[in-house]
């Protein structure tokens, strides 16, 4: 029996192509894995806080410099970080937004990637904490980036995604674009329907 966190991403409720495919591809883990327990996080529509000072007080000073605000600071992250290392599987359903990730999914970010938590920093330099995991990246974009395509440098989504759940320690990664969304409706069409048909593959084996 395992734990799957499904994130989504975009601020957009209907109209969200991530969020509509997140979704779809989360009830379809229910029907084939009825054991498991699935946690939705709307992080779009409820976002997480950002970093603050007392936050930083939280994460990093002493016992004794610790106020009741830098104490609730680190509380909400403590509290998303114990949920995030709760789960087994993680499906994050991520906009493009200025070539990279919104910033409501880097908050998130900033609040689970904790030295001490995720990772650690050792003799033999950083080491990810969260191991034998896996994660799915369900993206969406008005353009495309394939690999080998002009506007691939483009991308700084997949890099960084990849990059950084790797920092923490994840290895499994799978990523499945749905892009072209802004490049007239028989282009969003198509794209969304790859995407369909690749998650709805993925969601009998995964
Ligand atoms: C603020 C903002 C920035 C965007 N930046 C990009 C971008 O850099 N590249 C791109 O291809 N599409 C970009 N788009 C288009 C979105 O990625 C696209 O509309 C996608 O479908 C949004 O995800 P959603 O449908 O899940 O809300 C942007 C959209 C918004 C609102």
């Amino acid at each position: 029996m395992s734990t799957i966190l499904v994130i989504t991403a975009s601020p957009r409720a209907e109209r969200s192509v991530s969020r509509s495919l997140t979704t779809g591809f989360a009830h379809r883990l229910a029907t084939h894995r009825p054991q498991d327990t699935i946690l939705l996080r709307d992080i779009g529509h409820h976002p997480v806080p950002h970093v603050t000072e007392p936050w930083v007080v939280g994460a990093f000073a002493p016992a004794d410099a610790q106020t009741p605000e830098s104490k609730a600071a680190i509380a909400v992250s403590d509290q998303l970080v114990e949920e995030f290392l709760a789960a087994d599987r993680y499906v994050f359903g991520v906009p493009m937004y200025n070539f990279n990730i919104p910033s409501t999914f880097k908050a998130y970010l900033d609040q689970i990637v904790r030295a001490g938590k995720t990772f650690a920093v050792g003799p033999n330099g950083y080491e990810g904490l969260v191991k034998n995991k896996r994660a799915l990246f369900i993206s969406s974009s008005g353009g495309a980036y394939a690999p080998g395509t002009p506007l691939a440098p483009y991308n700084f989504q997949e890099p960084y995604l990849r990059l950084i759940f790797g920092f923490i320690g994840l290895t499994d990664l799978r990523f499945i674009a749905a892009d072209n969304l802004n490049q007239g409706d028989e282009a969003a069409r198509q794209s969304r329907e790859r995407a369909e048909n690749a998650l709805k593959e993925l969601a009998a084996s995964w």
